[in-house]
């Protein structure tokens, strides 16, 4: 039997005012697709390319963890050729940039449930987590079969597991394309604090510029925790 993969804790600090852990809601693709008189499919597609411009820039500007939410476990209630299409996307994507995230230093789990998921992407997912497991420059987690309240559930009557289903670090930013205000069960318990930004472009549009702007408008924000302003001014009689 192979030794297990050697995992090597994350980085602790991140650049001034960089988000230490992002979360993003990818939503739109399907719109995206329509408006186009495309099929679905080609927008998840085009999502797919979208997910590997905003890891290389999250790695970039020196995210340490960046969650990505790919499927809820509410998405079953979809057609089943479009979650056919959905894990098949997965998986190869994940074979085709295995290389890259590897020569890059970023690890790559997966949270959620896996026992309904196709062998061949639990396959893909298992040969990922383990030749990333050294990765300490950025910690890409994608979310499938994911349901929040499960996973805080599961907390508390397993009292965690230790593994990648458990909860997570608590989330500075959490990003949301498709234009809709809402969480829609994705790390309830971990964006207690977290900074909110809500982009209308559809998420295969999603620019690295959008990002930038997302980015510096979190960094111009005052997170008090509760607590009071840093600096009070007092006024003169
Ligand atoms: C939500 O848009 C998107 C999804 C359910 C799938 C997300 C998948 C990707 C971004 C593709 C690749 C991902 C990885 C991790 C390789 P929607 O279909 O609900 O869009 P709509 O609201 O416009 O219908």
């Amino acid at each position: 039997m192979s030794a297990p993969p050697r995992t090597t804790p994350p980085r602790t600090t991140v650049p001034p005012g960089v988000p230490g852990h992002v979360a993003i809601i990818m939503d739109g693709n399907g719109r995206w697709a329509t408006r186009r008189g495309h099929p679905r499919w080609m927008g998840h597609v085009r999502g797919a390319h979208t997910v590997r411009e905003v890891v290389a820039h999250c790695a970039r500007l020196g995210v340490r963890d960046l969650t990505l939410y790919a499927f809820s476990s509410d998405n079953w209630k979809r057609p089943r050729e479009e979650v056919g299409f959905l894990f098949d996307l997965f998986a190869s994507h994940i074979e085709r940039q295995l290389a890259s995230l590897v020569a890059n230093g970023i690890r790559f789990t997966v949270i959620g449930r896996r026992d309904r998921l196709p062998p061949t992407l639990v396959d893909a997912i298992a040969m990922a987590e383990a030749r990333t497991a050294a990765g300490t420059q950025l910690h890409v987690r994608v979310a499938i079969d994911y349901s929040s309240r499960a996973a805080i559930a599961r907390a508390f009557t397993e009292g965690g597991d230790g593994t990648e289903t458990a909860l997570l670090p608590a989330v500075d930013l959490l990003v949301r394309t498709g234009g809709e205000r809402r969480l829609s069960d994705f790390l309830l318990w971990e964006c207690a604090y977290a900074e909110l930004a809500f982009l209308d472009v559809h998420f295969p549009d999603l620019a690295t510029t959008d990002l930038d702007g997302v980015f510096s408008d979190f960094a111009r924000r005052e997170r008090r925790y509760g607590g009071v302003p840093a600096v009070t001014e007092t006024t003169s009689a």
